[in-house]
């Protein structure tokens, strides 16, 4: 395993090197959200492309939906929090995405799919991250992995929290998505009011927070920060994070990779390495080769 220069693994209580609230977007079909990567204050955290939030309970605000879009060059991760959408490819696959379940596209040298609410009304709650895959792998076969709620294993590793494990290793239990070559850390952190938690975070890793209930203080004693709903944090080096929650508790996402210290060519759904691997993708999106 290679690590990029300016990555230290030495251990020690990580630090918020920066601390942003998303900004609002529309995209789809004019599905509003909430772009916390991706936008001009933070175009990425290698190997983190994009992170967006969609939550609300007004239909006019999801039902358009995201038809028919290609994607090329990375991974695309959707965690629904409420509602069901319904996801179909053009190489026949296609499946339903209900609360608490994860799917985790591996779209590789390109798939064209939608995503369409599959309800009229009600809350709609979830995530899309975007995750860079390395040079050797943009070229790769599609690949899904699709896991409902219950196959998250639920660890608590003190009182008062509670850690919904999607991605990575803690306390001996393991998320259920496999074989990503950032070796991402993808976790739903529960944390009651007052709770006091040291989350271990590889030193190799890249990580954010994110706060979607409540509210949270983090980083070590000299160095704290209060997070509000919908604030997310960027972690500097260390191999742990210290956590409490707020008065109302907390519920975060903490998610971590291997940076892959690689030049990004970019251009809406294709993630590439170069501007000529960019004009390829056109071309072949264009010809049919997807
Ligand atoms: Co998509």
């Amino acid at each position: 395993m290679t690590i990029p220069d300016h990555q230290s693994t030495a251990p020690g209580s990580r630090r918020l090197t920066r601390v942003v609230r998303g900004t609002p977007a529309s995209d789809g079909a004019g599905v509003k959200l909430n772009r916390v990567i991706g936008t001009q204050q933070v175009p990425d955290i290698d190997p983190f492309l994009m992170l967006d939030e969609f939550r609300s309970d007004n239909a006019n605000d999801y039902i358009a939906g995201f038809p028919d879009h290609p994607h090329r060059g990375f991974e695309t991760v959707t965690y629904m929090l409420a509602g069901r959408m319904r996801h179909a490819d053009n190489h026949g696959h296609s499946g339903l995405m209900e609360a608490g379940s994860v799917q985790w596209m591996t779209a590789g040298r390109g798939i064209i799919h939608s995503e369409m609410p599959e309800q009229e009304n009600g809350l709609m709650a979830g995530f899309q991250l975007w995750i860079n895959l390395p040079a050797r792998l943009k070229m790769s076969a599609p690949r899904y992995q699709e896991f409902p709620a219950t196959a998250m294993p639920l660890v608590t590793p003190a009182p008062g929290v509670t850690v919904k494990l999607i991605a990575g290793e803690l306390e001996g239990r393991t998320g259920p998505v496999s074989g990503i070559a950032t070796q991402p850390l993808y976790w739903d952190i529960s944390l009651a009011a007052g709770t006091d938690w040291r989350a271990p975070v590889p030193a190799t890793h890249q990580a954010f927070i994110y706060v979607f209930e409540g509210g949270v203080r983090a980083g070590p004693a000299d160095s704290r920060h209060d997070l509000q709903q919908g604030q997310m944090a960027v972690l500097g080096q260390g191999d742990h994070l210290e956590l409490q929650g707020g008065n109302e508790g907390a519920r975060l996402l903490l998610i971590a990779g291997l940076p892959l210290g690689e030049p990004v060519a970019r251009y809406g759904p294709f993630v590439m390495n170069t501007q000529q691997e960019i004009h390829q993708a056109f071309t072949d999106y264009q010809n049919g080769r997807f």
